[in-house]
């Protein structure tokens, strides 16, 4: 062959290898994918090391990326939304105490600047599907009007899976209303189709309809693994929790069936990613906004061991989440890191990846730009991570370097504990399915854009990102309301030794720190049942009921 036949048999080749991939978006900007559970634990993705519920797709994902294993979010479901659609912590904003009710008249105040807002401001169309939980009293709260171009979803904490109606106990009486809207309107068509799978089909048709040279941001913000209303807190398909029947204990049963749907629902969408030419050039970050509840009124059979506490709480099962991102151009990867991160740090890791300047976000912007710290696998901009002052509970958690402070007890004590090994004693072993992972619908897609990490490499992953705690020893720390527990996290993962007694000067500099950030603090506000809300009076629908206010509309 002549060199011009050679040239032009590279050129051919080239050409052809295009063919296989992705389209970039016209600015090259990386599409955004947010997957957010509610309520999921620790302990509940296999690759933190339990081989309870399979997590297929949700491992494959983790185990091709970057696992995030020092990565806190707040406690509590609205505060977690709060923070990071803000980036700001959420004494800043008025938002660290209980969740919002759905006649709660508060919201996310309305002169934030929200990360769909900047994403928007950057050239990206931007969708939310599944839960709000940031105000509803007033069409303005609502997400069409906070930066996304459309809502599917719903607008309180949750609903149920199949109904989408929430029974809000009052005073008085129980209240039940519908909450699921597309935008502005009631969507009663999709009644009786199970809440996952409804999400998930809206996503991958919103992927499907993208044109992928524009840069799509999708906050997919599950129902699952949310508990649902009271006498009815777990739903799952029948035939899904059939596939579970080595969990013996019916309620974790369908629990681990609700975890497989929310897997299933990951795949689905990194494959529809992949069909449509966008995957290559995507983001894709999956965690819970908070720890698993083991008790109480929305407690849901999840398990956050071998971590100390839950949902609620300022211990690591309360704010210790599995989490982990995505995209194809991360150095280094897969890993697992062990960098401070704190759910505040998406909106201006998020800003730079999109293209503009994390510098010129307001100056009391909480988040840290981690941006090159994930990509190039360089060290974290964060030492220290304010967990949460909650002023009225009383209770305050505080990360310095390997220190973490926690102040205070929650549910008067009774959240504070170990919850064992979830349901162990009713778990028929069942081994790791490395094979299953290797076999997933993540790892497929994924195998058409990058190398697939070996399963030999998965096991020396999961091993890593394991937390083991020596039983032996433990001297756990008894709460007491104002009482002061610290720890070394580095040593003790599991929060078994108190060493407030022997470092009280570590104890006396952190607890500074906290006075600090409270002379910072915007009081939350009194959770209010503002009546008016009564479904009754909208068609028997949450709906916003402020709009035409003009006495007492104080939001
Ligand atoms: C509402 O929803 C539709 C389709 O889901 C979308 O095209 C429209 O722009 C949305 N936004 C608003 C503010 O109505
Ligand atoms: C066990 O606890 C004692 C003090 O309570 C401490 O001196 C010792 O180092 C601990 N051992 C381990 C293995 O942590
Ligand atoms: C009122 O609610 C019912 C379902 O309970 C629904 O079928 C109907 O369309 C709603 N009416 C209006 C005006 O939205």
């Amino acid at each position: 062959m002549g060199s011009r036949s050679v040239a032009c048999v590279l050129v051919i080749a080239a050409l052809i290898a295009r063919l296989g991939d992705a389209i970039s978006t016209s600015t090259g900007q990386p599409h955004i994918i947010f997957i957010l559970a509610d309520d999921m634990g620790w302990n509940d993705v296999g690759f933190h090391g339990s081989n309870q519920i399979p997590t297929p797709n949700i491992d494959a994902l983790c185990y091709n990326g970057v696992i995030l294993n020092n990565y806190y979010a707040q406690p509590v479901c609205t505060p977690s939304r709060a923070a990071l659609l803000t980036g700001k912590y959420p004494i800043r904003t008025g938002m660290q105490g209980s969740p919002l009710n759905n006649l709660d008249p508060a919201g996310l105040p309305l002169n934030e600047k929200l990360l769909p807002e900047y994403l928007r401001d950057l050239g990206y169309t931007t969708h939310a599907i599944g839960k709000w939980h940031l105000g509803m009293a007033r069409t303005t709260q609502l997400p069409t009007y906070r930066g996304f171009d459309s809502h599917f979803g719903y607008r309180g904490g949750y609903t149920s899976y199949y109904d989408y109606v929430l029974q809000q106990s009052t005073d008085n009486e129980d209240l039940f209303g519908f909450d699921l809207y597309r935008n502005l309107t009631a969507s009663w068509s999709d009644v009786g189709t199970y809440a996952t799978d409804l999400y998930t089909r809206e996503a991958v048709s919103m992927i499907n309809d993208h044109d992928p040279r524009v840069p799509l941001f999708m906050y997919l913000a599950h129902l699952a693994t949310h508990a649902g209303n009271e006498g009815k807190p777990l739903e799952a398909p029948q035939e899904t929790v059939q596939k579970m029947a080595h969990v013996v204990d019916a309620n974790r049963r369908t629990y681990a069936a609700m975890v497989s749907k929310l897997d299933e629902s990951v795949g689905k969408v990194v494959q529809a990613l992949k069909n449509h030419q966008m995957l290559d050039n995507s983001i894709i970050i999956f965690q819970s906004d908070n720890g698993a509840p083991m008790v109480g009124e929305y407690k849901n059979w999840g398990s956050n061991w071998p971590l100390r506490g839950m949902k609620d709480t300022m211990w690591e099962g309360g704010v210790k989440v599995p989490a982990c991102m995505w995209n194809n151009q991360l150095r280094g990867a897969p890993r697992v890191s062990y960098d401070l991160m704190h759910i505040t740090d998406w909106l201006p890791t998020l800003v730079t990846a999109a293209g503009g300047f994390s510098t010129s976000l307001p100056y009391d912007t909480d988040g840290l730009d981690q941006w090159s710290s994930l990509l190039d696998n360089t060290l974290s901009a964060r030492s220290e991570v304010l967990l949460n002052i909650d002023e009225k509970k009383r209770t305050a958690g505080f990360r310095r370097g390997s220190w973490k402070l926690v102040i205070g007890q929650s549910g008067n004590g009774d959240y504070d504990h170990y919850f064992g090994e979830d349901g162990t004693r009713n778990i028929r072993f069942v081994a790791y399915d490395f094979y299953g992972i290797s076999n997933s619908d993540v790892s497929r897609a994924l195998s058409t854009v990058s190398r697939i990490t070996t399963q030999h490499e998965m096991a020396v992953l999961r091993d890593s990102a394991t937390v083991r705690c020596s039983w032996r020893n433990v001297s756990t720390c008894e709460t007491a309301p104002g009482k002061s527990c610290l720890f070394d996290m580095d040593s003790d993962p599991c929060e078994q030794r108190d060493l407030s007694r022997i470092y009280p000067h570590i104890v006396r500099e952190m607890k500074r720190s906290l006075v600090y950030y409270k002379g910072r603090l915007v009081p939350q506000k009194p959770r209010k049942q503002d009546y008016r809300a009564n479904p009754s009076r909208f068609n028997y629908t949450y709906h916003p009921w402020l709009d035409h206010c003009l006495v007492n509309c104080d939001t």
